[in-house]
Order: structure tokens, then C-alpha cells, then sequence
């Protein structure tokens, strides 16, 4: 049977991902700050409203609603009139108010489905990280979220910060969200012969898919977020 795929409409990464996501997965977006993250996230949304008629749902944990339209401004994306279209939409969780991320669970699930949502961003998941004093509570608290999010039936990215492990060959979320989702996609820096910092792109995991195993040189741009494969 031939699977599904959702495409992420960055034509370099959906290269790498052999046509795009697994249609329904759920991936981890892996980077250290400012490595583009929250970009590539809100990017698979605005490309899934405007390029392939899809519904996108941004949940703002981490900046605020008000502060990614302010950020990504330069973008010219619009993403004012593709929330006025309902194209669009955004649930905002400031600092005081992420537990209710996971008790509103099911309302969140009623507007999915009647709002025919079918890409998911949650940006990010260090916030509901911090609300488990241990890990094994943690990682039972990150399942439950995972295995909430499967029965919204969307193509999902939850975007987690890097935690520096320079010595291994992997690298590591702060809170191991990647070893729980079904795929793993890592921004991350080097320095160039110039001294310059050099953007790139990989992806470590995808479940179900004969995925790239190669770093790309990853770009950003007025147009967004531009992965280079030859
Ligand atoms: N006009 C622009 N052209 C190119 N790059 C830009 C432009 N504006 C911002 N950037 C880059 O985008 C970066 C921020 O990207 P983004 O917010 O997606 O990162 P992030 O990984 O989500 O970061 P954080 O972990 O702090 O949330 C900036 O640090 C800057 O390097
Ligand atoms: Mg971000």
C-alpha cells in the first residue's frame, strides 16, 4: 500500500524526506536557539494553507502569538489574512496558563475536527516540560500528549530546544521528546573556512520512510526557510 505524504512545500526537505511527511506523523523540530525552528514550523503551516488547501493549527506556547507575527513580519507571508480565512488559526498558552494546554485537551480535539484542521504546530514543548518536578512523570505526561495528539489524526511538529552534548554523535532535545515522536528533524550550526556560521538541515528519524541520512546547507530568507539539495 502506497502511505500518504504531507508535504512540507520546502522543496529541499521534502527532497530529504522522499516526497514529505508521513500524512498523520508526529515529529520533533530539534535545534539550538535561533536555529529556525519556530520558522520551518509556522512555514509547513502557511505552505499547507496556501500551496495545498490545508487547515494548520499553531499553539503558541513559548512566544506568543502577538511576538511570532512580529517576528516573522519579514516574511511577507500574510498570515493576518490566512487567519481571517480560517486557514489559519492560533491558540496562545502564556507562561501561567500552559497546563491548560493538556486540561483543554478535548476542546482543542472538538476544534480540529470542526474546523477541518490537518497540520498541528505546538512551539514548544519546554514549557509543559517544566510543569514535571521528574522524568518518569515527564516522559508519562509526554505520552499522554502524544497519544492525545494521535487522535487528532493531523501531520504534527512539536518544536524542541537542543540541549549541547557536543562529545555524542547524536544530539539531544532537553527533554528527550524525539526518542516519543515518530520522526526527528535537527537544525543546527557550523563554522564555516570563513568564521562564518553555516545553517543545516537533517533528518534523523522518520518512521516508515527511506529518509536522506545527510546534513544540507539550510538558508533563511525574505521567503522563509530554503534547504539546498543537490
Ligand atoms: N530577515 C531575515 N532574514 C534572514 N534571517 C532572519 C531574518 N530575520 C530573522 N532571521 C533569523 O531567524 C532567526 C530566528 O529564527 P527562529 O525564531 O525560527 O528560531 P528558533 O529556532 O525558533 O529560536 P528559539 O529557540 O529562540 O525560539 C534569527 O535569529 C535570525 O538569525
Ligand atoms: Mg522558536
Amino acid at each position: 500500500m502506497k502511505k500518504e505524504l504531507c508535504k512540507t512545500g520546502i522543496a529541499g526537505l521534502d527532497k530529504m524526506l522522499k516526497g514529505g511527511l508521513p500524512k498523520g506523523s508526529i515529529s520533533t523540530i530539534s535545534g539550538p536557539t535561533g536555529s529556525g525552528k519556530s520558522t520551518l514550523a509556522l512555514q509547513f503551516l502557511v505552505n499547507g494553507a496556501q500551496k495545498y488547501g490545508e487547515t494548520g493549527l499553531y499553539v503558541a506556547i513559548e512566544e506568543s502569538q502577538e511576538l511570532i507575527y512580529r517576528h516573522m513580519d519579514y516574511t511577507g507571508w500574510n498570515i493576518e489574512q490566512l487567519e481571517r480565512s480560517k486557514q489559519l488559526l492560533f491558540l496562545d498558552y502564556p507562561a501561567h496558563e500552559v497546563d491548560q494546554f493538556r486540561s483543554q485537551n478535548n476542546a482543542i480535539g472538538e476544534l480540529v475536527e470542526t474546523m477541518g484542521i490537518t497540520r498541528i504546530v505546538i512551539d514548544s514543548i519546554m514549557p509543559i516540560a517544566l510543569l514535571f518536578s521528574d522524568e518518569d512523570e515527564r516522559k508519562r505526561g509526554f505520552l499522554e500528549i502524544i497519544s492525545n495528539m494521535r487522535k487528532w489524526k493531523a501531520t504534527s511538529l512539536i518544536v524542541a530546544e537542543e540541549s549541547p552534548t557536543p562529545s555524542s554523535t547524536l544530539p539531544r532535545t532537553n527533554y528527550g521528546i524525539e526518542a516519543l515522536s515518530d520522526g526527528w528533524i535537527h537544525l543546527n550550526y557550523r563554522i564555516g573556512k570563513k568564521e562564518d556560521r553555516k545553517r543545516g538541515i537533517e533528518v534523523l528519524k522518520m518512521k516508515g520512510s527511506n529518509h536522506v541520512m545527510k546534513r544540507f546547507p539550510l538558508e533563511m530568507t525574505n521567503s522563509g526557510i530554503n534547504v539546498k539539495v543537490k
